[in-house]
């Protein structure tokens, strides 16, 4: 597990200014800086990308199926409907941790589910902008397993 992304989601390249009190008051750019200093730390590789667009995501995750060993995606409001993307995360050949800053599960009722967790190797959720530090730890302990 050397070669990870970090893929973020529709609307989260406002946060910092996008309901802090649900979100956290820290910048897109920010959670890259502190996962980037957890990557060196653990000798791995990052890629970033975010997108508004459902295409955009998927065609990322599918120009990155040969480079990477593993992907931490917040797919935000797709989580709840986007066949598409569970289908782009299904068909490439590498880990996925979906995470999310908010508690998806003590919210309104269409966030409650994920039509992405059933292709993924596990759900963080509520941890705030650690919960993509918890999906890397979860990816590096399954080259443990
Ligand atoms: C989110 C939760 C989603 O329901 C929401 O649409 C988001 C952010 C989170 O990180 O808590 O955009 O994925």
């Amino acid at each position: 597990m050397k070669h990870i992304l970090i893929v973020h989601g529709p609307n989260l390249n406002l946060l910092g200014e996008r309901e802090p009190e649900v979100y956290g008051s820290m910048t897109l750019a920010d959670i890259n800086a502190e996962l980037e200093t957890f990557a060196q730390q653990h000798h791995l590789t990052l890629k970033n990308f975010q997108s508004n667009h459902e295409g955009g995501l998927i065609d990322f995750i599918h120009e990155q199926r040969h480079w990477a060993d593993g992907m931490v995606i917040n797919p935000g409001a797709y989580t709840h409907y986007s066949y598409a993307l569970r289908d782009a995360i299904a068909g490439v050949n590498f880990s996925t941790v979906e995470v999310h800053l908010s508690d998806i599960s003590q919210r309104e009722d269409f966030r409650k589910v994920s039509v992405i967790e059933p292709v993924c190797v596990a759900q963080v959720s509520g941890l705030g902008w650690k919960s993509y530090i918890a999906g890397l730890e979860k990816l590096l302990d399954l080259k443990k397993a």
